[in-house]
């Protein structure tokens, strides 16, 4: 059984993917430093596969922990999640996210390296295109022009993974820009939960369902779209993991070198479009009100899905109905 080391492994994404992988037949093992997550995950995602995976706390910063992981466990690839992720909070402490996610990378690719371990997916973002010239985004469009300490990291991540290659060309790197994932698993046990006030879409609205805040604020009503408000390509979380096992046998298949995907559905939703799926799936109108645009958003961004389909073989499955409806489950499941 291949082992895989997921970092980020009990976060939102990461903990479908590892569930997935269980399902494929790898052996996931877990490093994370439960900043942003619960060790209460590796439970759950036992109680969903029948599986418990290796966990381990360990911060990607952590040069030595890490080595007694990779001494540990003979890994076969690294699926790398691991990362601070809150666009606002990156602005306000840009050396925190700068060292977290870019000398955290750095230190997990030195232990790779060390142990001989080259294949390895990172988690990018569609953030790294800034503001797209036009929709839909294609991997060969622009990248670096982000408008956020964030959004810089995933980009300056991708160009160290690409020196990286042109250093050693024994690695193989995927690199994988995910469009906007929602949605849980259909047990309800795994799904996104942030911590305080919700800065995306999903998690606000679901929150707003349940009674926890009173409405939701539609950050801007003007922008250049069809209803006024601002255009994403939401993608099913399960769908999302998925991806990440066709990226690994595309690593496990392909000469070395380094693969770019986009990871979306291709289309995109509005701001209302998501509020009136999620009504129907809540039998209730979801109370919303428009307000000011929040700064940093684009009009429009959704994926030109196709590069993805045609050399791994991805399609999204779940609609948007399945996607509000396991986001609501999660929610309501929550204590
Ligand atoms: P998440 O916060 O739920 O998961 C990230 C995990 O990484 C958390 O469990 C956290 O505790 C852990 N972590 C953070 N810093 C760490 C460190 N120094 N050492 C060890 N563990 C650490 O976020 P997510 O939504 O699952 O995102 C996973 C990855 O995908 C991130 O890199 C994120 O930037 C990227 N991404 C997410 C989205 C999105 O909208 N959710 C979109 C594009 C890209
Ligand atoms: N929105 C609202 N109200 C809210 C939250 C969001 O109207 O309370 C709107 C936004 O203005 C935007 C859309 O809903 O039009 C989606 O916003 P999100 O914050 O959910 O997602 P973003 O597209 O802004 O960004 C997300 C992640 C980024 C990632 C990007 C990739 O937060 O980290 O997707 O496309 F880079």
């Amino acid at each position: 059984m291949k082992k895989i080391l997921v970092t980020g492994g009990t976060g939102y994404i990461g903990s479908h993917t590892v569930v997935e992988l269980i399902g494929a037949g790898y052996e996931p093992v877990i490093i994370d430093n439960l900043s942003n997550s619960k060790e209460d995950v590796v439970d759950k995602i036992q109680a969903i596969t029948g599986v418990r995976p290796a966990f381990y706390k360990v911060d990607i910063l952590d040069k030595e922990g890490m080595d007694k992981v990779f001494s540990a466990h003979d890994i076969f690839a690294v699926i790398h999640f691991a990362g601070l992720k809150a666009v606002g909070e990156s602005v306000k402490l840009p050396l925190k996210y700068y060292d977290n996610n870019i000398t955290g990378t750095l230190r997990l690719l030195e232990v790779m390296r060390a142990h001989n371990v080259k294949n390895i997916l990172f988690s990018s973002s569609a953030t790294v295109y800034g503001t797209p010239k036009t929709v839909p985004i294609r991997e060969d469009f622009p990248t670096g022009a982000c408008t956020n300490p964030y959004g810089k990291t995933k980009y300056f991540i991708e160009e160290i993974l690409k020196d990286l290659y042109v250093s050693d060309n024994t690695f193989n790197i995927c690199l994988l820009r995910y469009f906007n994932p929602v949605g849980a698993h259909e047990s309800g046990l795994i799904g996104e939960n942030p911590n305080g006030i919700p800065n995306n879409l999903m998690p606000y609205i679901t929150q707003v369902a349940i009674g926890i805040r009173p409405f939701l604020n539609v950050f801007g009503g003007d922008y250049p779209t069809p209803d006024g408000t601002g255009v994403r390509d939401y993608i099913h979380v399960v769908d999302l993991a998925r991806g990440h096992l066709l990226a690994l046998k595309k690593i496990e298949e392909s000469a070395n070198g380094v693969y770019v995907y986009n990871l979306g559905t291709g289309t995109g939703y509005s701001v209302l479009d998501m509020v009136k799926a999620f009504s129907e799936v809540l039998g209730r109108q979801l109370p919303y009100k428009i307000v000011e645009r929040r700064a940093g958003d684009i009009a429009e961004c959704y994926a030109d899905p196709s590069k993805a389909e045609k050399e791994l073989g991805f399609k999204a499955q779940y609609d948007l109905k399945r996607m509000c409806e396991d986001s609501w489950r999660f929610q309501q499941k929550l204590k």
